[in-house]
């Protein structure tokens, strides 16, 4: 009972910030994004007779401790909606830094949920792997997709109607997403963490709630209509506003560094001489720099000349899940 997927990860246009159930990852408002080309997640569970537990091999080590739980907690989900109780082997390689703001827990789950489905024997539509995907971590709901992607917040507390759709296909609209890596370590506050202490604390966060509506609609009508500036004003825009909301949290913190503020002088340096780029952060210090592919060479350029920045990863929007 073997199966290998590989799944990419996804970069929030408008984030997903906030749960209102954090047993069942069900998220306070619904988010867009796109899925990527470039990194992605390979992942192969075996389910085996005479196993005695779960074991989980990442990028070739063998993981324990919490992490290792993570996965058993995941996996008991698929084995109960499978009624099997087997334990698994699971080996995962990430062709993305881990837990560094590039969403590994998105392209992670989402390979995960699909291989261990398709291992035990389950037979799930799109919807209802995304709904498990969901359940590993809440981006991973989005990256079942390929292409343009919205995750419904889904009304029910069951979260039976919280799962992801496609907006758009990937071949419909080819954009550049450059990584800018400024910075590589892992992250000092986790998304999981950081966005419980903004609902719990964050004086600003009613706000993100009050406006998430209109950026949702403006984010749907820039990618239906292939409108460049009006998807990248409000993708830059809403990427601000959940930033925003950290700093007036209790404690407050900042995810950024002094180069990702030098990324986004530069991003906006290059809007004035009429180069259209803009940017979006995740819950890290690296920079997510959004362009039309005409000026992705230049674009590049420019933000390489920068001291602070590492390193750059030219993506596209990537397909789905895919069975290997
Ligand atoms: P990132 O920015 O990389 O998504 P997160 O904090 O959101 O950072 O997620 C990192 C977590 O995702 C890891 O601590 C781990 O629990 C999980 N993760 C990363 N890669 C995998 C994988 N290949 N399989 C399962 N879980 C993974
Ligand atoms: C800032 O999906 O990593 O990247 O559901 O707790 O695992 P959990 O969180 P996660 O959070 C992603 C937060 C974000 C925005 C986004 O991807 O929408």
């Amino acid at each position: 009972m073997q199966a290998k997927v590989k799944a990419h990860t996804n970069i929030a246009l408008i984030k997903y910030w906030g749960k209102r159930n954090e047993q069942l990852f069900l998220p306070t408002n619904n988010s867009i994004s796109i899925t990527l080309d470039r990194f992605y997640t390979t992942t192969s569970v075996t389910f085996q007779e005479g196993l005695t537990a779960d074991q989980f091999m990442l990028d070739g080590k063998e993981i324990q401790g919490m992490e290792l739980q993570k996965i058993k907690t995941f996996l008991d989900l698929i084995r109960n909606k499978a009624n099997k109780q087997l334990f698994a082997i699971v080996e995962s390689v990430n062709n993305v830094p881990t837990a560094a703001g590039f969403a590994s827990s998105a392209s992670g789950y989402a390979a995960l949920a699909a291989a261990a489905s398709k291992a035990i024997g389950l037979n799930l539509n799109e919807e209802e792997l995304s709904i498990i995907a969901r359940q590993g971590s809440g981006s991973a709901s989005r990256s079942v997709y390929g292409g343009y992607v919205e995750w419904q917040k889904g009304e029910k507390e069951d979260g039976t109607d919280s799962y992801a759709t496609q907006i758009m296909p990937a071949d419909k609209w080819d954009l550049s997403i450059l990584s800018v890596m400024v910075e590589a370590k892992e992250k000092k506050v986790l998304s999981r963490e950081g966005m419980k202490r903004t609902v719990n604390t964050s004086s600003f966060y009613q706000a993100w709630l009050d406006t998430i509506d209109e950026d949702l609609i403006a984010a749907r009508q820039g990618i239906k209509n292939r409108d460049f500036e009006l998807l990248g004003t409000v993708l830059e825009r809403n990427a601000l506003k959940m930033h925003a909301t950290t700093l007036a949290s209790n404690p407050p913190f900042l995810y950024w560094t002094g180069a990702t503020v030098d990324v986004m002088h530069e991003v906006e340096a290059l809007r004035e001489e009429g180069i259209l780029s803009y940017f979006t952060i995740d819950a890290g210090p690296n920079v997510k720099v959004i362009c039309q592919p005409k000026d992705e060479t230049i674009v590049k350029e420019r933000l390489e000349q920068l001291n602070c920045v590492q390193q750059i990863f030219v993506c596209h929007p990537g397909p789905g899940v895919e069975y290997l």
